[in-house]
């Protein structure tokens, strides 16, 4: 009588006629899977069902794949991640799935991981306990560690697993660089042991290697070598140089300690195994990882709003071909669109298409992909392609006269239920709509600067603008993989509005004498991606000088800022502004002021912005402070790990209230 299957939800377990057992993962209601508790818990179901049925010689072995097509799995739940709110209870949750790990690696039969799509974090780790791991090498195919991300770096022992297939180097670069791997850059460093051409090849590739009783080498001896001190602690050194170029310490310490436990331990897998619990524990449970947790989370919900079904828009055509327009119409060509782009300007077309190509290059692999792109991006000066789009895009001077001028031509010329948009960051949608004869029509799509590398986009709901023109505009820049945010038209809508009265403040700190570096340095140490006087160079002066006088009340008109635009300094288009600059890079002074102080002026300088931003919430700009987080973060870089203005302001005043209690 053989052993009985266990009764499973997120699993499929069935034994074959040749004695292979096939576990595969399968979570019940769920899109894709992820390493929620249930699943794991029938994950040592399996385990155990294994154990009896190979000591009986039921199952010559066992193999792990996924039943979803939309791939193996992602990680852990992070919905489920309230189970992980002090060191304790990380420390009981992880010790039990280590413990199950292991004893997969002890099953005394083949253990074979077969992958198709997303292997991430809990999920490579799951893979590395398996003797011997395939891949497919199909396009959505990528393995990885994305938990530097969330502040913390793998903790069911795939330090120790990682580093022994694949060596220090590889393995640690992955984990401190998050960085998602091709199946054949994973295959190449040792992570997995064979790559097949397509999913249809898994299963009988991994049939295969039970049979032949296959099992992975491990890192070849050269790689081992450098696990021996002194080399171990001059690759920790170098790791640590290379981590502390993206990230600082202070704000992110998780990338640090995983470099301290492969410095200490790299060379002793037993005690690495331990040490590994020891210092994951804390980065789990503090305030950084919950932060990082609640980003991960506010993209997830934009992402979420965005209309599943309807329209599905395929064409788009762009007017105005400079900075922004050539940028957004290349954008949505790399995301599978076509795209024409018209111009008044052929110069300007001509530079747009030549700067799309080099964006094709970076973003797409092999020649067939950058050609067929190129094939998709059609010039049009004269608006030809106008009747065909599903999306129009206005991105050209930033004129009312002008805009409003092109609007009406546009109008007449669009075919009906296609999406009628304007890029403008600071005319009123409601003004620009004005002409039109359905002004309902008109929604803001604002697009932030460099368009490829700034994840948010804003969806300005006009006084007018129809409820289900918002909705497609919605699904629009979700299909151009983009995280929408919906926000009620205002001048500056959220994110200028927000980011306006910081600049101006440094302005304003400027003006009083505190030296430029010292704004720059307070505004880097609170955790801003770049300090706001650098930032300002940046966009050019004569913008922000612009944006200061239209939004920052308050600003007196003869500042620092106007003076230099004044005299044509507009920052780093002409080389020189707040900095000097020299190819391409701003030269900064060399003075390092005092901690504390560095501190208090970043907080006094981002004040302004919180003071914004509770005002835009309070104007009803937005849905809730969630979505005033999300646009922060998203549009302006604000501090990932204080996990939003607003959050990070209610931490503070929480503190402060239980500081009084105490
Ligand atoms: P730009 O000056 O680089 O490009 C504007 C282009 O429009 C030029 O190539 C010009 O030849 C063309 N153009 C002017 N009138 C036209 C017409 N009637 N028909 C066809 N083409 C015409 O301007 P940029 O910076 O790309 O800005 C465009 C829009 O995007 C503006 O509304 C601006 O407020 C907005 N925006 C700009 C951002 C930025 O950082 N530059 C960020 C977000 C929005």
């Amino acid at each position: 009588m053989p052993t009985p299957l266990p009764a499973l939800h997120d699993w499929r377990l069935s034994v074959d006629y040749e004695g292979i057992a096939w576990a595969l993962m399968d979570r019940e209601g769920e899109r894709v899977n992820s390493m929620g508790r249930r699943l794991t818990e029938e994950l040592g179901e399996i385990v155990k069902w294994a154990e009896t049925a190979a000591i009986h010689g039921e199952i010559k072995g066992l193999v792990v794949m996924s039943g979803k097509p939309t791939g193996f799995l992602v990680g852990a739940d992070i919905r489920e991640f309230s189970r992980f709110a002090t060191e304790p209870q990380v420390k009981e949750v992880v010790k039990e799935t280590l413990g199950l790990f292991d004893r997969i690696e002890k099953l005394p039969v083949p253990v074979v991981v077969a992958i198709h799509g997303f292997c991430l974090g809990g999920g490579l780790e799951l893979a590395l306990a398996c003797h011997y791991r395939i891949a497919d090498r199909e396009e959505g195919t990528r393995l990885g560690f994305p938990e530097v991300k969330l502040g913390i770096f793998p903790g069911l022992n795939g330090t120790v697993r990682s580093i022994q297939v694949a060596g220090p180097m590889d393995a640690m670069t992955a984990m401190l660089t998050g960085r998602m791997l091709r199946p054949a850059a994973a295959k190449a460093m040792g992570l997995i042991d064979q790559v097949v051409p397509t999913h249809h090849n898994l299963r009988w590739a991994a049939r295969k290697a039970v049979l032949q009783k296959r099992r992975s080498k491990g890192a070849p001896w050269w790689k081992q070598m450098m696990l021996k001190q002194p080399v171990r602690s001059l690759l920790a050194k170098q790791m640590r140089a290379k981590t502390a170029e993206k990230v600082r310490e202070d704000h992110y310490p998780a990338p640090y300690r995983l470099i301290d436990l492969f410095e200490q331990y790299g060379d002793d897998p037993a005690r690495m195994r331990a040490a590994e619990t020891e210092i994951f524990a804390p980065l789990m449970a503090s305030d950084t990882s919950r932060n990082l947790r609640r980003v991960f989370m506010l993209s997830e919900m934009l992402k979420d709003e965005a209309p599943k079904n309807g329209f599905k828009p395929k064409f788009v055509h762009v007017v105005g071909a400079g900075t922004m327009g050539g940028d957004i119409a290349a954008w949505c060509v790399v995301c599978g669109m076509q795209a024409s782009l018209q111009d008044l300007d052929e110069g300007q077309l001509k530079k747009a298409l030549a700067r799309a190509k080099l964006l094709f290059t970076r973003q797409l692999r092999g020649k067939a992909a950058i050609d067929a792109a190129v094939a998709r991006l059609i010039a049009d000066p004269k608006g030809k392609y106008i009747k065909h789009a599903d999306v129009v895009i206005e991105a050209i001077v930033e004129k009312l006269d002008v805009k409003q001028k092109l609007f009406h031509d546009l109008e007449a010329e669009m075919k009906p239920g296609a999406v009628l948009a304007t890029n403008t960051s600071s005319l009123s949608i409601e003004d620009i709509a004005k002409p039109l004869k359905d002004p309902g029509r008109l929604v803001g799509i604002h697009f932030f600067n460099p368009v490829a590398q700034l994840p948010l986009v804003e969806v300005v709901r006009g006084e007018r603008t129809r409820e289900e023109e918002v909705r497609k505009a919605t699904a629009f820049v979700a299909a151009i993989k983009k995280l929408p945010l919906i926000v009620k038209s205002c001048p500056g809508f959220l994110v200028n509005r927000v980011l306006t009265p910081y600049m101006m403040e440094a302005v304003r700190r400027y003006a009083e004498g505190t030296p430029r570096d010292k704004i720059d340095q307070a505004a880097l140490k609170f955790g801003m991606p770049m300090g706001p006087l650098e930032l300002m160079d940046l966009v050019g002066l004569d913008i922000a000088n612009k944006v200061g006088a239209e939004l920052g009340s308050g600003t007196p008109q003869d500042n620092p800022l106007s003076r230099l635009v004044s005299a044509g300094k507009l920052g780093k288009k002409t080389g020189e502004g707040f900095y000097l600059w020299e190819n391409g890079k701003p030269k900064r002074g060399e003075t390092k002021y005092d901690n504390a102080e560095l501190d208090r002026l970043g907080r006094e300088l981002i004040k302004p912005m919180l003071d914004e931003c509770e005002r835009a919430l309070a104007d009803g700009i937005v849905t809730n402070e969630d979505h005033v987080d999300a646009g922060v973060i998203f549009g302006t870089g604000f501090a990932p790990f204080r996990g939003g203005p607003l959050h990070y302001r209610r931490s503070q005043e929480a503190a402060a209230t239980a500081a009084q209690a105490a």
